[in-house]
């Protein structure tokens, strides 16, 4: 990498597809140069439904972004998203035969690897194997065990797999645009990179990104990713309970949902009626602003009781120490903190870019935040692979670069 290398993120997004270009020094220092966005319809629930029209869609928000960076983009960094991904830790063991010199390279090696033979679900590749440090015997949190006396080394990974051909999918989508996917990265990683601070990954945070379509979540404590996962679930399920609920269009659903939502029932809306902003339905119909909140809350406490309840299974909730942070373009909902804090009983924050340098106000907002996180995570790999050639350093992320996915971006 260059001092000035150029990073690309892709989002194939529910909603809206995103691509975003920035230059990248050796610093971790990330500029945007590129932006281009479109809305999204070949997309859903955070996998493609239809690659032709994902595809054209796609073509417009890069044609954007290559505009205004005065690039061509020919590899990009692109996020995955899904119900087929899910986060499981595996824990692997290895005896230390040589009591003198206590734990060895090879044992670390050999555990590693023990580690990461996770058996995974069918037809299920490894996007991410996330490693958290080591223990011996009883003593846990140690970073280098090399040299260490005991019985026994375990370490445990956190695997984040998905299924082969939904992510093949997405990959298709952006190499028929003559773009070389680099690399694949989960939508819920990429977030927790952008808005979490050293600090917060120290302490303990959840990172949790409601988007349109799906809701993606993960964990950080002790500097490690300790716990991720996926729910088919987003604000388009807001929007079609609102729809349902008030026997109206979804289109006008969406509008109550922008302009009135929240995701409490607030105390002064007895009695209190809105109508719509727009459309035909705007001249005929007002509607209870209590009923309004009632739905949108209940919908939203469920996702977030899910997530609760995972943690809670887990054993992970107190990890939540440094707070919940909340991401994707449903974080916009006003009051979705005061629930969230209802909930886990831990501070929740609005997502904004805290752990970039100096990103637009206009990009710095929870929508942004998976495709800014896959910038920061190209920029991450990037550094991370020029130190391997030179035989140092191998990623925190890795297998984040599924060799099968690359094989065959190398053969197409
Ligand atoms: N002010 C707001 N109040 C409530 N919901 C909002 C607000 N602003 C945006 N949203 C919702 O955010 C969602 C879009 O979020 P986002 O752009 O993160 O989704 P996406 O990345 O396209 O989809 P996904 O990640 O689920 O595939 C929509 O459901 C939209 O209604
Ligand atoms: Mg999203």
């Amino acid at each position: 990498m260059t001092s000035l290398d150029t990073i690309v993120g892709i989002e194939l997004g529910t909603s809206k597809i995103c691509v975003l270009v920035a230059e990248a020094d050796e610093r971790d220092g990330l500029r945007i140069i590129g932006v281009g966005q479109n809305i999204s319809n070949g997309v859903r629930k955070g996998e493609i439904c239809d690659p032709t029209l994902a595809a054209n869609e796609l073509e417009v928000a890069l044609q954007k972004a290559e505009d205004m960076a005065g690039i061509d983009i020919s590899r990009a960094y692109l996020g995955i998203s899904g119900q087929h991904v899910r986060g499981a830790t595996n824990r692997g063991l290895h005896p230390i035969r040589n009591r003198e010199k206590g734990v060895t390279p090879r044992d670390v090696e050999i555990v590693l690897k023990n580690a990461r033979s996770f058996e995974l679900d069918e037809n299920c590749n490894r996007l991410h194997c996330i490693q958290q440090n080591y223990c011996v015997d009883d003593v846990d949190n140690i970073r280098n065990p090399v040299g260490y006396r005991g019985s026994n080394l375990t370490v445990e990974m956190h695997i984040i797999q998905g299924a082969y051909n939904r992510i093949e999918n997405s990959i298709q989508v952006v190499r028929q645009n003559n773009v070389d996917v680099h690399e694949v990265a989960f939508n819920g990683l990429a977030s927790a990179l952008a808005c979490l601070g050293t600090r917060e990954k120290e302490h303990g945070a959840l990172v949790i990104d409601i988007g349109a379509g799906v809701t993606e979540y993960l964990l950080y404590a002790g500097g490690r990713v300790r716990h991720s996962g996926v729910l088919a679930v987003g604000g388009d399920h807001v929007t079609n309970d609102i729809a349902i609920g008030l026997e109206i269009s979804v289109r006008a659903a969406e509008d109550l949902k922008m302009n009135h939502g929240s995701a409490i029932v607030l105390p002064d809306t007895d009695g209190r009626r809105v109508s719509l902003s727009s459309g035909i339905e705007q001249m005929t119909r007002d509607f209870s602003l209590r009923t309004l909140q009632t739905i949108m809350s209940l919908r939203l406490e469920e996702t977030l009781k899910f997530i609760y309840k995972d943690l809670e299974k887990q054993k992970l909730l107190h990890h939540c120490q440094a707070g919940v942070v909340l991401s994707g373009g449903t974080a916009n909902t006003p009051h979705l903190d005061f629930l969230a804090e209802r909930i886990f009983n831990a501070r929740a924050t609005r997502a904004n870019a805290r752990a970039m340098s100096s990103i637009h106000q206009n990009l710095d907002q929870p929508e942004f935040m998976t495709c800014l996180g896959l910038l920061k995570f190209g920029s991450f790999q990037a550094r991370t692979e020029k130190r391997r050639i030179g035989g140092l350093h191998i990623s925190p992320f890795s297998m984040s670069i599924p060799g099968i996915f690359r094989r065959d971006a190398r053969n197409n």
